[in-house]
């Protein structure tokens, strides 16, 4: 049986740096959401620093990077730009995404099981630095078995196919999905691998996939910043904590 772990909020703070950037200046800062989502309770911080730079920008790293006390995770993609400010910036942990230009969101996980010859040297490379590494994958038996065989020692699987089906009603397609989650943290655990996960999560979905012993880690961020609009960065994040405590109190009910 999975030791039964807390549960960590990562709080993706990428969009307001896109409100940020439809007017230009500073305002609103991204560095202060950081700050403020860690005083209210958030236990890490996400940022994707994407190629064309369209959210995020370098400086925001480096400043978050420098002025926020909790652990950074920097999400990037697998080329050599972005290796190379990762070795730089040093963060907490690194989680290699796939990235296309043209897409508004990170659609799909990385490409693992096709890609062993160039990730595994990209991934080594980060670890040597002293930096712990995930990769964004698909809830797929081959592409988690490829993430342990490059020696990755997290994976963070992709929420987006199950939150989108709930979010359509479909109930069935939502259920074939989470029980590919649930099983592929199952076998991630047994190849030794920590189990985070993340997009397009909210309230309801946080607190379901908490209940899921082996995931030990969410990042969230498109909904948790939209919500904040409304009720304050503060208050959100008061309520995904307490909807993943649910979460992992049915996980402890289960395991007893
Ligand atoms: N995890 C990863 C690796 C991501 O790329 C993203 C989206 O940037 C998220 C989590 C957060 O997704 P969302 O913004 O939908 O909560």
């Amino acid at each position: 049986m999975v030791e039964l772990r807390p549960i960590r909020l990562g709080v993706n703070v990428d969009h307001v740096a896109t409100l940020r950037n439809a007017r230009g200046g500073w305002h609103p800062d991204p560095l202060r959401a950081a700050k403020a989502a860690v005083a209210a309770g958030a236990d890490g911080i996400t940022v994707h620093l994407r190629e064309d730079r369209r959210h995020i920008r370098d400086e925001d790293v480096r400043r978050i990077r420098a002025e926020v006390a909790a652990p950074l995770n920097f999400e990037l993609a697998a080329t050599p730009e972005m290796l190379a400010i990762a070795l730089d910036v040093k963060p907490h942990a690194a989680c290699v995404v796939p990235e296309k230009r043209t897409e508004r969101t990170t659609e799909g996980g990385l490409e693992v099981a096709n890609a062993r010859a160039t990730l595994a040297p990209f991934v080594a490379k980060l670890r040597a630095a002293g930096i712990r590494v995930s990769l964004f994958i698909e809830p797929d038996p081959a592409q988690i078995e490829a993430a342990a065989a490059v020696e990755a020692p997290v994976i963070e699987i992709h929420t987006g196919a199950w939150c989108e089906a709930i979010a359509a009603g479909d109930a069935k397609a939502a259920q074939t999905v989470f029980e590919r989650i649930r099983q592929g943290a199952q076998q991630a655990v047994k190849l030794g691998l920590e189990v985070h996960a993340g997009h397009g999560l909210d309230f309801a979905t946080a607190e379901t996939i908490s209940a899921l012993p082996e995931i030990v880690e969410l990042n969230i961020g498109h909904f948790l910043i939209g919500e904040a609009l409304f009720s304050g960065l503060e208050p959100v994040i008061h309520t995904f904590r307490a909807a993943m405590d649910r979460g992992r109190a049915k996980a402890r009910e289960q395991a007893a």
